[in-house]
């Protein structure tokens, strides 16, 4: 099949997947992702079809959705390339950058294993950022019932991605847990510029978030 052919296949299929999905991991996402990957990668010099490929497929089946299971993004990805017969080492490629591209905790390091990966990993984290980041945590948020902000609760330091997945904390604490940890974790240079733009946005954000909590005690 003609690599034009396999990419508006997945689309189809991973559009069909993910479209009015409620807690930020819609179709939507996919379509930023993809666009700010391809942009990134043509920066970088890397495999587009892959790279493509790669955003498309990388929300498919996610672990925080499936009872924590890590392997079930790949294997559904898999199991699509094949129907595709798409060639085994470019499955294989994609099915490694979807296994490795999550945060995993404060602690955690999530190297990559190609330029492709980091590519589609630094596209991914831009999209947890500034505005779009934050309207994607509080969206995830009240999915899971969580509160905005509590007070009383810290943000804490996970040091294992089996933590992270357990962790029920406010919404707020994710910024401190996850989301302003990502600009020094980017991998390319233009995604580190996009990042940091981005982090000061939402710093000011939080800033002004945190300055209206007691409401107004007087004027
Ligand atoms: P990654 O792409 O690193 O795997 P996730 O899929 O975990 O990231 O996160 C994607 C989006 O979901 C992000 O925008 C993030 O803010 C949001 N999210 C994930 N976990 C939480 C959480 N505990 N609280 C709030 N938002 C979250
Ligand atoms: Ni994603």
């Amino acid at each position: 099949m003609h690599k034009s052919k396999i990419i508006s296949q997945t689309e189809n299929y991973v559009r069909q997947v993910l479209e009015g999905e409620g807690s930020g991991h819609d179709w939507w996402h996919i379509h930023r992702v993809r666009n700010t990957a391809l942009a990134l990668g043509k920066a970088e010099n890397v495999n587009l079809f892959v790279t493509e490929l790669a955003t498309l497929l990388h929300d498919i089946a996610d672990h925080k959705f499936h009872g924590g299971d890590e392997e079930i993004g790949p294997a559904t990805a898999r199991k699509w390339l094949e129907r595709l017969e798409v060639e085994e080492p470019i499955i294989k490629h994609v099915c490694d950058i979807i296994r490795d591209i999550s945060f995993k905790g404060a602690e955690v390091e999530t190297p990559m294993k190609t330029k492709e990966g980091e590519v589609v990993q630094d596209a991914d984290r831009l999209d947890a950022l500034g505005a779009i980041g934050i309207a994607r945590a509080f969206a995830y948020g009240g999915h899971k019932g969580r509160e905005l902000h509590n007070p009383n609760i810290s943000p804490e330091r996970h040091d294992s991605f089996e933590q992270y997945k357990k962790s029920t904390g406010p919404t707020l604490n994710h910024f401190y847990e996850k989301l302003f940890l990502l600009k020094d974790r980017m991998n390319t240079k233009s995604g580190r510029k996009l990042a940091e733009e981005r982090h000061q946005f939402m710093k000011e954000f939080v800033d002004r978030f945190l300055s209206e909590w007691d409401g107004i005690v007087k004027f």
